[in-house]
């Protein structure tokens, strides 16, 4: 969500219609606060295209995060989120189910259900990465919680503890906790992920240590850290960047080449890890699943739900 000069080598700069904006996006967020191929399960259908996902190298996806609430800039997360102490780590599942719970984190996940999944990940601000993640299905935590038949949303929160997380310049300009949700079949879709690892270790603190979701059709910003929450809802929930800056950022945030950031356009992605001077590639409608989940949008006009 932050483009900045030190990251110019990973940031397209076509994504930056001019220096002015870049500035402006700078010093408005300083301001006002600011995947998927399964590679398993499904070969035939997808064809040659899990040899396209090459895994970014480990050291750029681990070392140029988006946490915010350990700091601004992309290494920000990686010098702070030591700090985080990941056990003992309680996630309240509550709202309109029938089977509300506190788990410890040993509880909730279920290491049968954990799997090796490889996919792509788009950012906002137009660069991507391809990542193998060790998860289980997001459904699996709600079918156990019984969603009662009004719940229609789920909402997810992050930890936020300000001793253990130190950006405190934003204390006061975004609504902590960091928010996020999803339409209730978005999240029962196979493909919305649980991480608790990656690159097949454990989840670093950077990367949303110890639980994380991932929905790689979406960017990046829906894929929440650290969750202790998910609460079912009737209504759809408000989330950090929707509530923050809602003509720039949707609840939905379905990846869309189509639809501009007001101020950059979505035709096109930088891959992360390919040099400076590696071309932008094209961005696939629904991060290249629409196979996957194009139908669960089918009747809805993606440029006015973005
Ligand atoms: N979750 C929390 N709690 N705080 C954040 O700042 N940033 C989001 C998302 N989840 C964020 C978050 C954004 S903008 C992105 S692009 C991804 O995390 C980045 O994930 P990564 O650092 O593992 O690549």
């Amino acid at each position: 969500m932050i483009i900045k000069a030190s990251q110019a080598s990973d940031v397209p700069s076509s994504e930056i219609t001019s220096e002015s904006d870049y500035l402006n996006r700078r010093r408005f967020l300083g301001a006002s606060a600011a995947g998927a191929v399964v590679l398993f399960g499904r070969a035939a259908p997808l064809g040659a295209r899990p040899q396209e996902l090459e895994p970014t190298p480990e050291d750029l996806a681990t070392g140029y995060n988006n946490f915010y609430e350990f700091g601004l800039d992309k290494s920000d997360p990686a010098r702070h989120a030591h700090a985080l102490r990941t056990r003992p780590w309680t996630i309240k599942v509550d709202g309109l189910c029938n089977k509300p719970a506190d788990y410890q984190l040993e509880d909730f996940v279920q290491p049968s259900a954990v799997e090796d999944r490889t996919y792509r990940f788009r950012c906002v601000e137009a660069w991507s990465m391809v990542v193998p993640w060790r998860g289980f299905p997001l459904a699996d935590v709600i079918k156990r919680a019984e969603p009662a038949a009004s719940a229609k949303y789920v909402a997810f929160e992050t930890l936020w503890d300000p001793e253990q997380m130190p950006e405190r310049r934003w204390r006061p300009r975004i609504g902590w906790p960091y928010r996020e949700g999803l339409r209730l079949d978005e999240a029962m879709h196979p493909l919305a992920l649980l991480a608790t690892g990656m690159y097949g270790k454990a989840l670093p603190n950077q990367n949303g240590a110890p639980l994380r979701l991932i929905v790689p059709w979406k960017y990046g910003f829906k894929s929440i850290k650290s969750i202790v929450r998910m609460t079912f809802t009737e209504t759809e929930p408000p989330t950090t960047w929707a509530t923050q800056t809602p003509n720039e950022y949707g609840f939905y945030a379905n990846v869309n080449p189509d639809v501009s950031h007001p101020r950059w356009s979505q035709a096109r992605e930088r891959p992360l890890g390919k040099g400076i001077l590696a071309r932008r590639v094209p961005t696939r409608f629904l991060n290249g699943y629409e196979e996957e989940v194009g139908s669960l949008y089918e009747d809805m006009d993606l440029k006015k739900f973005f």
